[in-house]
C-alpha cells in the first residue's frame, strides 16, 4: 500500500507540472458540508451544475491546531458501490494541505475571478472569513492524466487539536470529454 501511495504521489507531482486539457471532463453532483468551523454553503447552477455559494470559516486556521486528511472513492457503475482509490491526502496541517493540493482547485476557483478564497498567496493561518464562490465549473487541466469515469467522491476530514470537527463530502461525475 505504501508503495502504491508513493507511486501515485510521484504521478501526481509529475502531472501537476503539466497543465493540459484532459480526455475527460467533470461536473459537480453534490456537496455535503458537516461541521461548524469550515462550512460550505453551496448550490449548483444550470445544466453544467456550476458551483455557487460561500464558505464560512469561523476561526483562523493555524498550522498547529488544524489538520486535515482526505480519501477518494470511485463508483464506475453508478450503483452506489464506492471503492477506495489510491488518491489520498495524508493527515497534515491545513496550511500544508492547501499548499500541496491547491493546484487541483486553482483552475476551478480562480482568485479574483470567481472566488476570494486566497489559494494563490497561501496565507497561514488561513484567515477566518466569509468567502464567495461564483458560478465555477470544474477545470481538470491540472488533474491526473488518467481518472476513472463515473462517480468520484472526495471525503475530507478536518481536525482541531486532533479531534474531528467537520467533514466535506463532494461527489463529482467524470465522463469522456465532449468536443
Ligand atoms: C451565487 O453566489 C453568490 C456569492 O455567494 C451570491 O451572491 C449569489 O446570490 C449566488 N447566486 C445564486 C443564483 O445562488
Ligand atoms: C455562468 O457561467 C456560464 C458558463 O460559463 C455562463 O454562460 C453564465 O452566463 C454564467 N452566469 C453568471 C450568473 O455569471
Amino acid at each position: 500500500m505504501q508503495m502504491i501511495k508513493f507511486y501515485v504521489f510521484l504521478t501526481l507531482i509529475a502531472d501537476s507540472c503539466m497543465s493540459f486539457p484532459k480526455s475527460y471532463q467533470a461536473r459537480f453532483v453534490s456537496w455535503n458540508s458537516k461541521g461548524s468551523i469550515v462550512d460550505f454553503r453551496v448550490r449548483f447552477l444550470g445544466r453544467e451544475r456550476r458551483l455557487n455559494g460561500s464558505v464560512i470559516i469561523s476561526e483562523d486556521l493555524d498550522s498547529k491546531r488544524f489538520t486535515m486528511s482526505a480519501e477518494t472513492y470511485s463508483d464506475v457503475s453508478g450503483g452506489g458501490d464506492y471503492k477506495l482509490m489510491p488518491f489520498s491526502m495524508p493527515h497534515q496541517s491545513i496550511c500544508q494541505a492547501a499548499k500541496n493540493y491547491g493546484i487541483y482547485f486553482r483552475a476551478t476557483l480562480k482568485y479574483g475571478v470567481n472566488t476570494d478564497i486566497p489559494f494563490e498567496s497561501n496565507p497561514c493561518p488561513i484567515p477566518k472569513g466569509n468567502y464567495y464562490m461564483k458560478n465555477a465549473s470544474i477545470e481538470t487541466d491540472d488533474w491526473p492524466y488518467i481518472m476513472p469515469r463515473g462517480y468520484f467522491k472526495g471525503v475530507a476530514k478536518f481536525k482541531k487539536d486532533n479531534k474531528v470537527v467537520g467533514t466535506q463530502e463532494v461527489v463529482i461525475f467524470i465522463e469522456d470529454r465532449t468536443p
